[in-house]
């Protein structure tokens, strides 16, 4: 099955075209515009069902999803690996068959093996939507960001976009990367350089080493989470430490240009990536991007499932 978006699965943005990503960023619009007024939404997913195999903890894409896909009309199962036959030996590709026997209409798929939903793509016939696959890719995460900066900014192409922390191992940071730099924003890259992958201008990027010289010239700053557990291996000093040198505070902000937005994915690690008086300031978008979240994974489940495109009136 190929959808309007030509697409019978999304993987991630790398291969996504600006025609596609536009149409996602469209559709979504409409969704938040048919929410904010009140209006009927269209019960494309009456009748569907939406699985969410999570096999990593989530909040955010995880409750997102569920209630895009409800306020479609769909149904939805959850089933996360303490709950499933994992736990007993089974593997994902017997998961996914006997998840696929029961027929559902979408399977999404959060799992810490990059390439796990492009192997589920292979072997089902439903639309596989990778909600976070390893360090690879989270590409409706970058979907919703993007949605985001164009409606703070109206446009993305031609903006300076800075994404500080751990590069090396993010998916965000990567799926956002590509995404940005289809659509025409120049993007920048900074950390620590342990926390950068080797050549990482081969991406595209700038890289900076130095947070306060890289955030002078920048329209959007988003701060990465920083996955606490790696500090014990040596690739991160301490909490403070690297707050002091990478963390976005009212100090850093005052380097910024006025008009500057912050954003963060989330979970926040308050106080070591972002300080709470930024994170919950004005320049913050922490909250658009949950609220976003919603109106885009309608978005993609509407137009993967064959919904027709949509432009808001
Ligand atoms: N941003 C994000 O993926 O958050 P969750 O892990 O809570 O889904």
């Amino acid at each position: 099955m190929s959808s309007s978006l030509g697409l019978k699965s999304l993987l991630g943005t790398e291969s996504l075209t600006a025609n596609q990503i536009q149409t996602i960023l469209d559709t979504a619009f409409y969704f938040q515009k048919l929410q904010e007024e009140k209006k009927p939404l269209p019960q494309s997913m009456k009748n569907r069902t939406v699985i969410l195999l999570f096999f990593e903890a989530s909040t955010r894409t995880r409750s997102s999803f569920e209630l895009a896909a409800k306020r479609l009309g769909g149904d939805t199962l959850v089933l996360t690996k303490e709950m499933s036959s994992t736990e007993k030996g089974e593997t994902l590709y017997d998961t996914a068959k006997t998840i696929q026997a029961m027929a559902p209409d979408v399977l999404v798929l959060r799992h810490p093996s990059a390439g796990s939903p492009n192997f589920l793509d292979q072997i089902l016939k439903i639309p596989v939507v990778n909600a976070g696959d390893g360090f690879h890719e989270h590409p409706t995460q970058a979907l919703l960001d993007l949605m985001t900066i164009k409606e703070s900014r109206g446009d993305v192409r031609g903006l300076k976009v800075l994404i500080v922390g751990d590069i090396a191992h993010s998916r965000v940071a990567r799926s956002n990367i590509y995404a940005l730099k289809t659509m025409g924003a120049e993007v920048s890259v900074c950390g620590p350089p342990t926390l950068l992958p080797p050549q990482a201008d081969r991406l595209g990027v700038k890289v900076f080493y130095d947070f306060e010289k890289a955030v002078k010239e920048q329209d959007v700053v988003m701060m990465l989470r920083i996955q606490i557990e790696r500090m014990n291996r040596g690739q991160l000093p301490s909490r403070g430490e690297y707050a002091r040198f990478y963390g976005m505070s009212s100090r850093i902000l005052k380097l910024c240009k006025p008009e500057v937005i912050v954003m963060h994915p989330g979970p926040v690690n308050r106080g070591v990536e972002i300080s709470p008086e930024v994170a919950d300031g004005s320049r913050s978008l922490i909250l658009n991007q949950v609220s976003n979240g919603v109106v885009m994974r309608m978005a993609l489940l509407h137009l993967l499932t064959g919904g027709e495109p949509k432009v808001p009136s």
